[in-house]
């Protein structure tokens, strides 16, 4: 039995999707624990490209079940919209993706008040996606969240009821327009009616597994420093990333959990506010062109800057990373010289991650170290002996740093476009 945990160990979109993607054919379980549809996980392989946001990445190997934890919170219309591309796309998911009744519903109301708390703090916005992830984690932490299991009995009108009237108190003090109960209500029981063949306990199915030596994978969604304990608070989400999340998220006791694997960017990328340590502002510059993003969810630019040691370090002690996956190599070849950030200070004194918080983290002085780059084009390279000796000494050098091995490393976007060492 193993069950591994793949989390980024940066700011998210590390590539998670891919590398789940790419290990899904080895276990009998792919599972969300974390977050919701703020999570933009990129996949491309046989069956096309697709974006997915909530159904794991690993739903491609057919011999896999599909699982969405208690501990992830879901917009049904965006769950539906994705079952139904999978389907097009040929990937049948019937009697193998089953939905937690714990997980909580993303209502109309959280994405109006996550905009609504955006435009009123103004310039100190965390950028969030706005799709109402801090609400609805905030709703689940108060008693105030409706979950999958309200709608077997009559608790799911009496809650929703309860919860427009408050709801509509709050929109209408922050300037915006209130909602209808009947409206809502409706919607969401269509909604209800449409993913209930899905919707199944999963504690039995978990423990079984356990029990009887399965392979799980689970998938983290956002990456280390986003997590609301450890990442840059307050720009952070609304859920714990780190891999002890999945214990809760999903039922499976802290001490099954055999591997952690941590994926890394070969650079570092971050979407909305908050702190970023190495990154590179000048628009202009070629590196800034060269590690351009845009967003899975939400369509933004994601901002860009060097890789940075000591939050990969971090993030490998924080959630006691077993293995690395380095992600995006090949978008470092054809620079001259490139720079990796190995430390910080502040007045002076050097200075660790944990030691500032997000405000103090944008005021450390980085500590970088130069290293030679490489020329060729090693999108096609298969095995690490056959990489420029450059981009072999990137690897070993980040290896030496975090403590643990780079096990695999992406030259590509496409899952086949992996070097297993
Ligand atoms: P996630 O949220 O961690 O799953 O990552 P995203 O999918 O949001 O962002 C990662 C981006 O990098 C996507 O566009 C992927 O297709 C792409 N990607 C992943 N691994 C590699 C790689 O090794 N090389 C290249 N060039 N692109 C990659
Ligand atoms: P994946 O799983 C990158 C960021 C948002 C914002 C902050 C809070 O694709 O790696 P939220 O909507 O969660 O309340 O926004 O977190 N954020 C992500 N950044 N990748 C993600 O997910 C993210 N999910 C949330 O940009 O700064
Ligand atoms: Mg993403």
């Amino acid at each position: 039995m193993t069950v591994t945990a793949v989390i980024g160990s940066q700011w998210g979109d590390e590539g998670k999707g891919k590398v789940v993607d790419y290990l899904a054919k080895h276990v009998d379980y792919v599972a969300r624990f974390n977050g919701g549809n703020n999570a933009g996980h990129t996949v491309i392989n046989e069956f096309g490209t697709f974006k997915i946001h909530l159904v794991p990445s690993g739903i491609f190997a057919k011999n896999t079940v599909g699982l969405i934890g208690g501990g992830v919170v879901i917009d049904p219309q965006v769950l539906i919209d994705e079952i139904e591309m999978l389907n097009k796309a040929g990937i049948g998911i019937d009697g193998r993706f089953w939905i937690s009744p714990r997980s909580h519903l993303i209502m109309p109301y959280h994405k109006i008040l996550d905009g609504l708390y955006e435009e009123a703090k103004g310039a100190g916005a965390t950028g969030t996606t706005r799709r109402g992830i801090g609400p609805v984690f905030a709703d689940k932490v108060s008693y105030n969240g409706i979950r999958w299991t309200d709608f077997a009995s009559d608790m799911f009108e009496q809650r929703l009821q309860m919860q427009i009237e408050l709801k509509n108190k709050i929109i209408i003090a922050l300037g915006g327009e209130s909602i209808k109960y009947e409206e809502i209500r409706d919607t969401y029981r269509g909604y209800y009616l449409k993913l209930k063949p899905y919707i199944k306990e999963l504690f039995s199915l978990v423990q079984d597994g356990l029990k009887t030596n399965k392979n799980f994978l689970l998938e983290q969604a956002m990456g280390t420093f986003l997590d609301t304990d450890w990442g840059t608070y307050p720009f952070v989400t609304a859920s714990t990333t780190i891999p002890s999340a999945a214990s809760a998220g999903l039922g499976i006791p802290p001490k099954y959990i055999t591997n952690v694997i941590g994926v890394t960017k070969a650079y570092t990328t971050r979407v909305g506010a908050g702190p970023l340590p190495t990154e590179i502002t000048d628009a202009r510059s070629a590196v800034y062109e060269q590690f351009g993003e845009v967003a899975a969810t939400t369509g933004r630019i994601r901002r860009v800057g060097w890789l940075d040691l000591e939050i990969v370090k971090t993030a490998v002690l924080l959630s006691g990373v077993t293995e690395l996956c380095l992600t995006k190599l090949d978008v470092l070849s054809d620079l001259e010289q490139l720079q990796v950030c190995v430390g910080y200070k502040l007045d002076g004194k050097d200075v660790t991650y944990t030691d500032v918080d997000a405000y103090g983290l944008d005021k450390v002085e980085i500590v970088y170290k130069n290293v030679p780059g490489w020329k060729e084009d090693i999108s096609k390279v298969k095995s690490f002996n056959d990489l420029p000796v450059n981009a072999q000494g990137y690897v070993k050098m980040i290896e030496e740093a975090a403590g643990v091995p780079v096990k695999w490393i992406g030259v590509g976007p496409e899952r086949d476009a992996t070097i297993r060492r």
